[in-house]
């Protein structure tokens, strides 16, 4: 993602994660020691999804990153699949589950395409993967979700939320509408749909001041929690497949 000088938003959807996962900056000339959503540990609202029995049976985590939210599920005792489309994050996921003991099915894949893996998960989670594709590629990678997912599994999105105060770019927020006819779409029927919490690295403050969201601007302002954590609204959809 780059700072565009005429001040237009970032080209959030041509991000290359894999240079990223690599070392390469978010934002072009500011250098962080790790992408703003590594915070070495399951998602807060992962273990709330988990806890609320909302992954179950065959778990795909999809767009898993650095593989510690699948980590966390395989510990509760879940048979998980973990796919992303960057093989360094695979590679380096790997690596962690490897550390920990956990035992979990780590592969490279498109979440646009899917093939391969029709018919097989009980559940999907979706942490922070979302708003990263464009409405066309959104469109492709539910219709994706549908024919990978049994009938009746249950799909759980945690994504950027457009209608709070938030140090995240305006462009990568999403708009409800947008999730309820991309999911109408694609025969997803939304059972709920609600605000909760994104545990950011502590540096999503420094990159937000970088692309047009400087501290102290209505809503940039990152704010540390107690465990030094950005705390960045999120909605939180869960659908079955219809
Ligand atoms: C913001 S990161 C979130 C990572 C992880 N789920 C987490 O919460 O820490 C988004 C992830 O989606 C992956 N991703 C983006 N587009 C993808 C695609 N088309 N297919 C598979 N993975 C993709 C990226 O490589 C990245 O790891």
């Amino acid at each position: 993602m780059t700072e565009d000088p005429a001040g237009r938003p970032p080209d959030i959807y041509n991000v290359d994660f894999d240079a990223i996962y690599q070392g390469e900056p978010l934002v072009e000339g500011v250098k962080t020691d790790r992408p703003p959503w590594d915070i070495e540990q399951a998602q807060p609202a992962v273990k709330e999804l988990e806890g609320a029995g909302r992954l179950f049976g065959e778990v795909l985590d999809i767009g898993c990153g650095l593989g510690d939210n699948a980590i966390f599920l395989a510990a509760q005792g879940h048979r998980v699949t973990a796919l992303d489309g960057s093989p360094t994050a695979i590679r380096k996921a790997e690596e962690r589950a490897r550390a920990q003991g956990a035992e979990v099915d780590f592969a490279v894949a498109d979440a646009t395409e899917l093939a391969g893996y029709e018919g097989r998960f009980d559940s999907v989670l979706d942490s922070a993967l979302y708003h990263c594709l464009d409405d066309e590629q959104r469109l492709r990678y539910t219709a994706a979700l549908h024919r990978v997912a049994k009938p009746d599994a249950l799909l759980n999105i945690l994504c950027f939320c457009d209608d709070s105060p938030t140090p995240i770019p305006d462009a990568m927020t999403v708009p409800e509408d947008n999730i309820r006819s991309t999911l109408a779409a694609t025969g997803w029927d939304i059972t709920d749909l609600r605000r909760t919490i994104y545990a950011g690295a502590a540096n999503v403050g420094e990159l937000a001041a970088n692309v047009g969201k400087p501290a102290g601007d209505e809503g940039g302002e990152a704010v540390l929690d107690e465990n030094g954590h950005v705390s960045i609204p999120m909605w939180v959809v869960q659908a079955r497949r219809g």
